[in-house]
């Protein structure tokens, strides 16, 4: 399990501030990519990504292994630079698009493989996200355990003792200590139980209800399509389709089968 993601936390910030450059009317979250290339080395792998989420909802983006899904959310949270284009949040393009920037105006991301510290409690965990943000540490365990009572109850337990979908809760609940604005989450749903990631996505949806934006990368199709509003599917570097929820459910399957 690796260590996390650091500026993933997010302070709370006023928007992205001085830093930053906007259009007229910002939404609260909002995201737009527009236009965005990205490469490893010399090979493109991302080529030429659009993508609109309003505020506040939940947007599913599937698609097969290697589309470049993971690599989009990186681009999102500043984590790889984009060869060209753009990455507004809340209509709002940071002029640098650093982890810690992006951070500060509210982009929180949960890697691949949670990214908690197996080897600290529950509550060490919530204690050291609150290193980036502007969180008093009791604030963040209250709103952890409101949030996740299952957690309270484990709060002094080593955090890789935690059942898979526990760890992924620690791992959502720290993200949220920051306040984010708009949420990444890359395949959560790895390696649990189908019920357990239907319980996760009971909370992703109520995360969304409280006005976060919320992108998830998933290979459980349905569970994701069900709480999203709107999804897309990236196959070989690029968004294939766009929809809401019913239209992709067809088109997902038919990617996957076919590799696009
Ligand atoms: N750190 C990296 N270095 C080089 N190539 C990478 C790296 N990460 C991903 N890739 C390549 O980029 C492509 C897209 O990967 P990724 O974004 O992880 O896809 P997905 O998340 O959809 O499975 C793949 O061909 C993958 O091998
Ligand atoms: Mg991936």
């Amino acid at each position: 399990m690796s260590a996390p993601a650091g500026p993933g936390s997010g302070a709370v910030a006023a928007a992205a501030g001085p830093e930053a450059t906007g259009s007229a009317h910002p939404q609260l979250g909002s995201l737009d990519v527009v236009g965005v290339r990205a490469a490893y080395g010399r090979i493109e792998v991302l080529h030429g990504v659009d993508l609109s989420v309003p505020a506040g909802s939940v947007f599913a983006l599937l698609g097969p292994n290697g589309a470049g899904k993971s690599t989009l959310l990186k681009v999102i949270s500043g984590r790889v630079r984009p060869t060209s284009g753009t990455v507004e949040i809340g209509g709002i393009r940071p002029r640098k698009a650093t982890p810690e920037a992006l951070a500060r105006a509210g982009v929180c991301s949960i890697p691949e493989g949670r990214g908690i510290f197996p080897n600290l409690s529950v509550r060490d965990n919530l204690r050291m996200w609150t290193y980036c943000g502007g969180v008093a540490r009791s604030e963040a365990e209250e709103r952890a355990f409101e949030r996740f009572p299952r957690l309270a109850e484990r709060r002094r337990q080593l955090a890789g003792t935690l059942s898979g979908g526990e760890q992924q809760m620690l791992a959502i609940s720290r993200a949220l200590v920051g306040s984010p604005k708009l949420l990444l989450l890359d395949e959560i749903s790895m390696g649990l139980a189908p019920l357990v990631v239907v319980e996760l996505y009971d909370l992703v949806a109520q995360i969304a209800a409280d006005g976060v934006t919320v992108v998830v990368v998933e290979q459980f199709v349905t569970t994701a399509l069900a709480v999203a509003s709107r999804a897309a599917i990236m196959v070989h570097g690029r968004v294939l389709r766009e929809g809401t929820p019913d239209q992709m459910a067809d088109a997902a399957l038919g990617a996957y089968l076919t590799g696009g």
